[in-house]
């Protein structure tokens, strides 16, 4: 693609060196849009512009200073040779300001292009899940220093399971798609659940569990692995803030130990890739078991059926207010979501004890 006029505007806001070639849509992100801005200068970066996703990130000043924090930590972290390809690095305008508001209202940032790197939407095999885990054990690891509360949270209550609870049962009493009787399985499913799944938060009211930094959007196609195949960095920080590492955990291991695809409307073949959940946690140990807490091992298996809860009752309660969040493909797609969520969890229910006794084998200790 030629420079769109648009884009060369955008770009002239930013203190680049060099100057732009070419720009190419890039990634499989759902979120943001994203463009390669390839440099006439091959001795000086190439660039990748980001048109923030504002009615996502409601806090884009609070989100890009969180994105400055973490990486300027990490880069004191790293070896001097992987500071440039070891994480992101924000370019900032003329003036020093982290992002660009253009007339329409978008918001614009753009950061170093990270040459030579793929990242993969599923995994296929233990050796990347042994990488995942680990590339994102090493980023906890690396903020372990930094404290939490120095972090926005851009947007709260994201993994908090009481106020997503409250936000399902508001959805049922306004029942404004006419739904919540069809539910009666699901939402029985979910309040026999509601006590177990809330001890996460108890731990950290009780102040047994440390509040961390944590990525929040632990998929596979956040990784950027290199051209041997080993993982690289960890990309897309726009919801890194204070969180449980039980989340990030127990999320990256809800979206590769499923058999099935999240919306699978046959549920009879959702089942668990234990092997691909063993080199994840092998990884994660690998790089973080020396900052984790007692509690925090404890907390790990909790967070892994916590996430697919929290995405099951995050689902029935789009599909009871009328499909608004999230985008469907046909009328039923909320509800199929959300019952293929329930049977993963039932399988991770089913599985618990092994699933535990994996974990607690990496932190050396006995189920
Ligand atoms: N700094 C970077 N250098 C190279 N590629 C990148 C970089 N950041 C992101 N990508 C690629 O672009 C894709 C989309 O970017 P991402 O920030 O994840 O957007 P989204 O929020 O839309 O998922 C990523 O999956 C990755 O493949
Ligand atoms: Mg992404």
């Amino acid at each position: 693609m030629s420079i769109p006029p648009n884009i060369a505007q955008v770009v002239a806001e930013f203190a680049i060196l060099g100057e732009i070639a070419n720009v190419q849509k890039v990634g499989s992100g759902h979120i943001n849009d994203t463009f390669h801005l390839q440099n006439t200068d091959a001795s000086q970066p190439d660039y990748l512009l980001q048109r923030i996703n504002h009615q996502v990130f409601r806090n884009v000043p609070g989100l890009m200073q969180n994105i400055l924090r973490v990486t300027e930590h990490i880069k004191t972290k790293l070896p001097a040779a992987e500071v440039e390809t070891g994480t992101l690095t924000i370019v900032k305008l003329h003036d020093g300001t982290l992002f660009h508001k253009d007339h329409d209202g978008n918001y614009w940032r753009i950061f170093h292009f990270i040459k030579d790197t793929q990242s993969f939407d599923l995994l296929t095999n233990t050796q990347q899940a042994y990488e995942g885990g680990k590339v994102f054990g090493q980023f906890q690891s690396m903020l372990a220093d930094l404290d939490p509360e120095l972090l926005a949270h851009t947007i709260p209550g994201f993994n908090d399971v009481k106020y997503r609870l409250d936000d399902l049962e508001e959805a049922f009493n306004n029942n404004l798609a006419g739904r919540a009787a069809d539910l009666k399985d699901e939402i029985r499913f979910i309040a026999e659940r509601e006590d177990v799944m809330c001890e996460i938060l108890k731990l950290g009211d009780e102040d047994k569990l440390p509040w961390r930094i944590t990525h929040n959007d632990t998929k596979f196609n956040n990784i950027l692995f290199d051209h041997k195949g080993l993982a690289q960095c960890v990309v897309d920080l726009d919801t890194v803030m204070p969180g449980y590492l039980a989340y990030d955990f127990g999320d990256a291991i809800r979206t590769i130990i499923n058999t099935a695809a999240e919306d699978e409307v046959d549920i009879s073949i959702i089942d668990l890739k234990i092997n691909l959940f063993t080199a994840y946690a092998k990884g994660y140990f690998a790089a973080a078991g020396g900052i984790l807490t007692p509690v925090e091992v404890d907390s790990l298996m909790m967070g892994v059926l916590l996430l697919p809860y929290l995405q099951a009752v995050r689902f029935l309660t789009d599909y009871m207010n009328g499909d608004i969040y999230f985008k469907i493909q046909h009328p039923e797609h909320n509800l199929q979501r959300a019952r293929a969520q329930i049977q993963l969890l039932k399988k991770l229910e089913e599985n618990q004890h092994t699933l535990q006794q994996i974990i607690f084998d990496f932190a050396g200790r006995r189920a």
